[in-house]
């Protein structure tokens, strides 16, 4: 067996993800019991990681912190383990077309579009984890998983349904996403919300906790750490509000504004167009955030989600 080099935090083990867990990759975290039987929070880090696993630990159950398939499309490698999420996540994990509504492919495509998506690989990958039984675990509340104490804090935002696993008794909190990358906070789905991500990012820091978990690329912080660098991560958000209103200030039409680095880099768009989707939603939650604060961008705004959406009813979708 290859080694992994692994963390570990009295009961709590971090996995990481292959390639730096970079997306489609992502840390798993696993809490283990006396018995060597696991909990995994979130099950995004590559075959080796789940080699690793299930060799060591006999997996009970996995909680996912959110659907996204970076940290879900390991589930079908643990065949026995019960699969447990939130009831928002409940509610979106039913189908494709229910994905496409929150990831916002639906209000960029429309009914039409999507039918064409659905028959592609990337798309495919998510049946396997929608046709998976489920069981719903509660937010705000604390309850065992494999001997130990966690509360799964809803902190909405990245998308509706994320929240952070806290861990108590070990001084543990994940904050998943909350990755402190270069590329800043990602609020590009269509439940997304950046007032949201905002607030949220608070709460992670309303914890006792000592280690705080990301679960792409930049490992494990201290506290000292994380609150640091969480505010200059956080800042990214104002920085690309900034750069928006001074863009369309300069007359940067609707039809151009997707393609202005606000977010992914022009060759990353060519590459990979189906990021651009990504970009546009990212921008329509800036243009709503922005026309709260200065009405006179409303009709930017507007015009910007009938002329680049198919389904702009889309635009923002939320179960709450
Ligand atoms: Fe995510």
């Amino acid at each position: 067996m290859e080694t992994i080099n692994t963390l570990k935090i009295g009961s709590i083990e971090v996995i990481p993800g292959e390639n730096g867990s970079r997306v489609p990759f992502s840390t798993t975290v696993a809490v283990i019991d006396d018995q060597k039987r696991a909990t995994l929070i979130d099950a995004g880090a590559g075959k080796r990681a789940f080699q690793y696993i299930n060799e060591q630990y006999e997996v009970e159950d996995i909680l996912l912190t959110h659907f996204h398939i970076d940290h879900t499309w390991g589930i079908p490698y643990f065949k026995d383990a019960n699969v447990k999420v939130n009831w928002l996540d409940h509610k979106k994990m039913v189908s494709i077309e229910e994905l496409m509504k929150t990831g916002g492919n639906y209000a960029i495509y429309g009914a039409s579009g999507i039918e064409a998506m659905i028959e592609t690989p990337d798309v495919k990958r998510f049946e396997k984890i929608i046709d998976r039984q489920k069981y719903v675990y509660p937010y705000d509340e604390t309850f065992n998983v494999s001997g130990t104490r966690v509360e799964m804090i809803h902190t909405p935002g990245h998308c509706e349904s994320f929240c952070c696993p806290y861990f108590p008794d070990e001084g543990v909190i994940v904050v998943g996403d909350y990755d402190l990358t270069s590329f800043g906070p990602w609020y590009n789905n269509a439940d997304s919300n950046i007032d949201e991500m905002l607030e949220s990012a608070e709460k992670t820091l309303a914890v006792n906790a000592e280690h705080f978990v990301t679960l792409h690329h930049k490992g494990v912080f201290t506290r000292k750490d994380y609150e640091e660098q969480l505010e200059d991560y956080m800042n990214i958000i104002f920085k690309r509000e900034k750069k928006l209103k001074q863009l369309i200030d300069d007359g940067v039409p609707t039809t151009n504004i997707h393609y202005q680095e606000l977010f992914y880099r022009r060759k990353n768009l060519d590459q990979a167009p189906s990021l651009i989707g990504f970009e546009k939603i990212g921008i329509a939650k800036h243009l709503e955030r922005l026309q709260n604060l200065y009405p006179i961008y409303k009709e930017y705004y507007e015009q910007f989600v009938q002329e680049e959406f198919k389904a702009p009813e889309f635009v923002h979708y939320s179960h709450r």
